[in-house]
């Protein structure tokens, strides 16, 4: 069973972190390995987006312990699955995936195929927090049935 994931966006700030933290509860006591990674690094040692915090913590999810890091060759080797948020993540960690290495990536919404999309909207810039975190929690319950 796969027991490291890493949840990858651009920034690091909004989709990842909201993410891991929701995985994080859903996945409680089942003793997997998750963490969130950014792609840009252009946010680093930051905490998270405010407004993305501050609708995790509507739904009693805490994000607060969270800063923002970039994504580095070792998660390759430390983590089994790798879960980009849109096509460009994906495209920009296929870049830097170190060849040979055996981490298995993915796309998050492919775990919800009733929502009709393949791309996280960024809320960064949408300011849709409430619906990216419903597709968020959604398709992070199914990818955790997955395992
Ligand atoms: P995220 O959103 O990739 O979901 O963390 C963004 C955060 C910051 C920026 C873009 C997207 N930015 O341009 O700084």
């Amino acid at each position: 069973m796969t027991q490291s994931i890493l949840f990858v966006c651009l920034g690091n700030i909004c989709r990842s972190p909201t993410a891991e933290a929701i995985f994080r509860v859903q996945a409680e006591g089942r003793g997997l390995e998750i963490d969130s990674a950014g792609t840009s690094g252009w946010h680093d040692g930051n905490p998270s987006d405010p407004r993305a915090s501050a609708e995790a913590a509507r739904r009693g999810i805490d994000m607060s312990y969270i800063r923002s890091r970039k994504v580095m060759a070792a998660d390759f080797e430390r983590f089994e699955l790798i879960v980009a948020m849109d096509a460009q993540n994906m495209r920009d960690l296929q870049v830097v995936q170190p060849a040979g290495s055996p981490a298995k990536l993915v796309m998050l919404l492919d775990y919800a195929p009733k929502l009709g999309i393949s791309d996280v909207p960024d809320p960064y810039y949408e300011d849709n927090f409430p619906e990216v975190l419903d597709m968020v929690e959604l398709a992070c319950g199914k990818l955790l049935d997955s395992l």
